[in-house]
């Protein structure tokens, strides 16, 4: 049975004592849902790979409510601090070295020795952590492959009878995943983009932003950007110039290209081509396209710039039909 809560303050402290007690509670942040777990017990931990479905443990991402939890698990130099004080509380996750006496369990962080730190400003959210006091680990709240969750009844869809709680507050703001910025010897490396801009991180920490080319080795830097991550079941098809027999389309923009009227569906990410709100309705439009029963889903161009990096990524990973031992 999972109990769907809302986020009164008795429904928040029922959530958090579900978390204490090494539960699984799928909880609303500013980007998608996550689904977490007592981030610093590794059998709570391991419920959710469990539930999620995962072929391999990833390392998760720690929400903590402050900035000052997250320099108990995480060192912070210059560039970190410089972030967190522009983007915390915010859509932003910080990759850090782990730091002496950090609590954040090696389950949770793959056995790396770096740690993902993010502060949501969802006002549930930060809530739940503050009553749970401790981090809590949280990928996003889906089966995996499956797309990221926007709204409690896709977390339910998925997840439903193999977890806890889930606490409804509505869908959320910004619609795609955190940015992900790894820190590491006065370098800052984007290991996925998001709705905070490469160009804004740039700015505010007075420093180069360099991109993960996944050329180490040993580990792919951030496993969670291999592709095939976020594809529906139907195949997708980018930078649709018209719509072929059978196809659902999601258009952005001027939605006006050939083959339109026989289409399976249509969803228009924003009419105004404003990224902002194509980022809020991307994964909850791939989902209703997915239902089609089109062919495939082909999907219009989108701007590369700015939110747009962000989108396309997501985009591009929705097409690929590679599949990885993650
Ligand atoms: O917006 C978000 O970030 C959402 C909400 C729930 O916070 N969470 C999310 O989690 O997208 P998930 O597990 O789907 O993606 C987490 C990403 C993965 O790509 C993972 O590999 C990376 O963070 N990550 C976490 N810790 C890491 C570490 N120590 N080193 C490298 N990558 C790390
Ligand atoms: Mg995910």
């Amino acid at each position: 049975m999972t109990l769907r809560l809302g986020s009164t303050p008795s429904d928040i402290a029922q959530a958090a004592a579900l978390l204490r007690a090494g539960g699984l509670v799928a909880f609303p942040t500013e980007t998608v849902y996550g689904l977490g777990a007592d981030a610093t017990d590794a059998q709570a931990v391991a419920r959710i790979y469990a539930a999620k479905g995962r072929p391999a443990f990833n390392p998760l991402i720690a929400h903590v409510a402050t900035i000052g939890a997250a320099r108990r698990e995480g060192v912070f130099d210059a560039l970190a601090e410089r972030l967190a004080a522009a983007f915390w509380p915010g859509p932003l996750t910080l990759v850090l070295p782990l730091a002496a006496g950090a609590s954040v369990c090696e389950l949770a962080r793959a056995g790396l020795s770096s740690v993902g730190l993010r502060c949501p400003s969802h006002p549930a959210a930060q809530a739940l952590l503050k009553a749970a006091g401790r981090p809590i680990a949280a990928p996003s709240a889906n089966r995996s492959g499956h797309v990221s969750p926007t709204e409690a009844a896709h977390v339910m869809g998925d997840l439903a009878g193999r977890i806890d709680a889930v606490l409804d507050a509505g869908a959320t703001e910004v619609g795609i995943e955190s940015t992900i910025v790894g820190i590491a010897g006065g370098r800052l490396l984007l290991l996925r983009p998001g709705s905070i801009t490469r160009a804004q991180i740039a700015a505010a920490a007075g420093a180069a932003v360099e991109t993960a080319d996944g050329s180490d080795a040993e580990r792919p830097a951030s496993p969670g950007r291999l592709a095939a991550h976020y594809a529906p079941a139907t195949p997708v098809r980018l930078e649709a110039r018209e719509v072929r027999a059978g196809e659902a389309f999601l258009a952005f923009g001027d939605a006006a290209v050939p083959g339109l009227s026989h289409a399976r569906a249509v969803l228009n990410l924003s009419q105004k081509r404003d990224l902002t709100e194509a980022a809020a309705n991307l994964y909850a439009y791939l989902r209703r396209l997915d239902a089609a029963g089109a062919s495939a889903i082909a999907v219009a161009a989108l701007p590369r710039t700015g939110l747009g990096e962000a989108i396309v990524d997501r985009l591009r990973r929705a097409a690929t039909t590679e599949t990885f031992e993650e």
